[in-house]
């Protein structure tokens, strides 16, 4: 599989779910439903009630991993970028909070995923919101121009994750920080795993090692780089999918070694800061 094989079918993996409101991203064991699954998913991975009404319908798919918005003490005022931005939920709760005085930028490499965010920031009359088409790796932003950037569930699917941290560092101003939620590996993953498109695209076999993640950030010249929360990944939903318990009998994957991945797998909270 070379990078740009992998990159072509992430965008078309969330091209499709743009199109067709299909969830399947995060550790949660509802990750296996349609549309009406992803309230349920956002509760489960700590989104308020009032988070998901907030929203304008459609925004959230249940894509993320974690809630960045809920733990960036975010301020108004404030000028937020949002990484992978997908149909803008993070984005339009941070809009909240920023008020009209802040500004919130997604940027989403999907142009299906764009439309759609774009579309969701129309029906909410959100104006202190604008989505970008562009990679993580080469930011469509300026340098220093942003207070905080978020992320959630997107990192993991990037092909150079050293780059996405040496652009975040860029675009942040002095003292900016950082408040990503994203997928960790704690061992490695079984060599079938490591080969499947399909587990890349889920958010799973492009996951980092947990201290090679944390490595990745601090090379990039982030300070104060900590795990602030740290949930094992649940594989609930692979085990009750026929889908995917077809897969799991063709390639005679044992009950032993669906725990021993189960155990590998987290969703991380981190934080770090630009220093002034
Ligand atoms: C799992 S979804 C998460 C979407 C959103 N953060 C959320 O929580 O709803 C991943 C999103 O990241 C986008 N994406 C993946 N790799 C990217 C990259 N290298 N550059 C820009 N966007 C990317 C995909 O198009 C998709 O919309």
């Amino acid at each position: 599989m070379t990078k740009e094989f992998i990159r072509k079918k992430v965008r078309e993996r969330y091209s499709r779910v743009a199109k067709e409101q299909r969830s399947c991203c995060g550790p949660s064991p509802t990750c296996c439903g349609s549309a009406n699954t992803a309230d349920a998913i956002a509760q489960k991975i700590g989104y308020s009630e009032k988070d998901i009404v907030a929203a304008p319908e459609g925004a959230n798919l249940g894509l993320g991993c974690g809630n960045p918005v809920a733990l960036a003490s975010l301020q108004p005022g404030e000028i937020v970028l949002d990484l992978g931005s997908g149909p803008g939920f993070d984005c339009f709760l941070a809009a909240r909070r920023v008020g009209d005085t802040g500004r919130v930028i997604g940027v989403d490499m999907t142009p299906d995923m764009v439309s759609r965010a774009r579309e969701n920031a129309r029906k909410g009359s959100y104006i202190n919101v604008e989505f970008r088409l562009g990679e993580i790796e080469h930011l469509p932003v300026a340098d220093n121009s942003v207070d905080v950037i978020i992320s959630n569930c997107v990192i993991n699917l990037s092909i150079d994750k050293s780059q996405v941290f040496q652009e975040a560092f860029r675009v942040l101003k002095s003292n900016g920080r950082l408040m990503i939620s994203d997928i960790v590996l704690l061992k490695p993953l079984p060599e079938f795993l490591q080969q499947s498109v399909a587990a890349y695209v889920g958010c799973i076999s492009g996951a980092m090692q947990k201290q090679e993640y944390l490595e990745t950030v601090h090379a990039a010249g982030f300070q104060q780089v900590r795990i602030l929360k740290e949930t094992p990944f649940s594989l609930d939903c692979v085990r009750t999918d026929p889908t995917a318990q077809a897969i799991i009998a063709d390639l005679k994957i044992s009950p032993e070694i669906l725990n021993g991945i189960e155990g590998s797998i987290f969703s991380i909270h981190l934080t770090g800061q630009k220093a002034g």
